[in-house]
């Protein structure tokens, strides 16, 4: 994501610290607490303006979300769309996904998305990508349940096949063209999904799960 600079983000962020979650080690193994019921926890990993968590908020009450954002110039525009709103069933980090392990406890969440994560394409960036292996094992150790991840790279997805495929975990789902297979209507979509749908582009899916060793 192109990234501007957004003027005084960190203040603006700080004036709604009931969402975006300040020192998110300390909530480690208490997220159910914090959100006063004990409702699955599905995290988005790389939120981006969060058009795709909130519309999953709001269409499932008895879900609790989740959205990480590495950039405060990013999260600073889900924040402010976000808090108006005042939903119970939602809570931001701005923090790295590097992190996940200091965030949350073993098996704390319930569902991981990844929407249109960087690709990045050069070799000597591979360890960035959101499904190389080191990521993959943070996620295990999190997670009980499944990732969903969609793309329109289809060298990221190519990847991220041949990541979850090495390290064990299973294909529960694929779609080499989402729009095409589901309507459109039932499809929640993120900000960049809106902008290659209009170009015409189609768009990777797959669900995962570990597998029991
Ligand atoms: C290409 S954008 C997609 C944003 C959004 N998911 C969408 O589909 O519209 C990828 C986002 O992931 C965030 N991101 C990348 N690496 C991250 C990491 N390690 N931890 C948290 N966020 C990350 C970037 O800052 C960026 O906002």
């Amino acid at each position: 994501m192109r990234r501007r600079n957004v003027k005084n983000a960190k203040a603006r962020i700080a004036n709604h610290l009931d969402l975006v979650i300040a020192n998110p080690e300390n909530l480690k193994g208490k997220w159910q607490e914090l959100f006063s019921n004990n409702n699955p926890i599905y995290l988005e990993i790389g939120m981006g303006k969060g058009k795709f968590l909130l519309e999953q908020a709001l269409k499932n009450p008895q879900f609790n979300y989740i959205g990480l954002e590495k950039f405060e110039s990013v999260i600073v525009q889900a924040v402010e769309k976000i808090a108006p709103l005042n939903l119970t069933n939602i809570k931001l980090i701005n923090g790295d996904a590097e992190k996940l392990n200091e965030y949350f406890a073993e098996k704390e969440i319930k569902k991981i998305y990844l929407n249109f994560s960087d690709p990045w394409p050069k070799g000597r960036h591979a360890k960035r990508r959101l499904t190389y292996h080191t990521f993959l094992e943070r996620y295990e150790k999190i997670l009980d349940g499944d990732i969903e991840m969609k793309t329109d790279n289809q060298a990221l997805f190519e990847y991220s096949l041949q990541s979850f495929n090495n390290y064990h975990w299973q294909f529960l789902d694929l779609s080499l063209d989402l729009h095409h297979r589901l309507n459109d209507e039932v499809i929640i979509t993120t900000e960049y999904e809106d902008k290659f749908i209009q170009n015409g582009k189609q768009i990777y899916f797959i669900k995962v799960k570990k597998e029991k060793n």
